[in-house]
């Protein structure tokens, strides 16, 4: 069945309550890593985007900030659309658990050449939700990296909502691996690869009409 189980529903709801993130390994089936990864090598190199900060008119290319390349996620093929599916069961669950009003998902693939960094930052700020420029709420990041080691750097730091300098998790990017949080909370960084590093970044967002 395309979707979460439910005990693995309940232990990711008990800890976003209890902390604020979670990370799960092999969350998805195998055999869906493993069409990611392949749809992913099959995406060519002028279907990646430089990324940017900001949304619509605010949108800036900010290479100190962050030098990945993405490619947003549709459901036009078979694969992206069953794994929308399985994300669209988390939301299911997770606002059934939580009441969260977790009301839709947007993602992208994100390509990290050799080098490739992201900056300390957060994914919402909750000033901004108000004024609608940001909605979303709940952070996902799903590594597509087989045999990642210690030393290959491209590791994700999460870092203490209380305490931007205090490191909580030091993640590293290996295949299957689903990393959930508050999107407001947690200031985040990923440290610069030293191989390809291949993820899908996503967040789910409430219905601005409801904030
Ligand atoms: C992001 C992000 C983390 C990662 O894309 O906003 O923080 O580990 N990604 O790729
Ligand atoms: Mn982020």
């Amino acid at each position: 069945m395309n979707s979460f189980d439910e005990h693995q529903l309940d232990l990711i709801a008990d800890a976003l309550v209890e902390q604020g993130y979670w990370v799960v390994d092999d969350a998805l089936p195998k055999f869906l890593l493993n069409s990611l990864q392949i749809h992913f090598n099959e995406l060519q190199s002028d279907e990646f985007k430089a990324a940017g900060i900001g949304r619509q008119t605010d949108f800036q290319v900010q290479e100190t900030i962050r030098s990945d390349k993405i490619h947003w996620i549709q459901p036009n093929t078979e694969i992206t659309a069953d794994f929308l599916q399985w994300m669209d069961s988390l939301r299911v669950g997770l606002n059934r658990r939580l009441f969260m009003g977790l009301f839709d998902y947007e993602s992208h693939f994100a390509h990290y050449p050799v080098g490739a960094f992201y900056k300390k930052h957060v994914d919402a700020f909750r000033g901004n939700r108000k004024q609608g420029q940001s909605n979303r709420v709940l952070s996902t990041v799903l590594y597509l990296n087989d045999a990642w080691r210690l030393g290959d750097g491209g590791e994700l730091l999460l870092y203490a909502e209380d305490d931007a300098n205090k490191v909580i998790e030091t993640i590293l990017p290996e295949c299957g691996r689903l990393v959930i949080f508050l999107s407001e909370k947690f200031p985040h960084e990923v440290l610069p690869a030293k191989r390809e590093r291949k993820s899908i970044a996503g967040w789910f967002r409430v219905n601005e009409g409801a904030l």
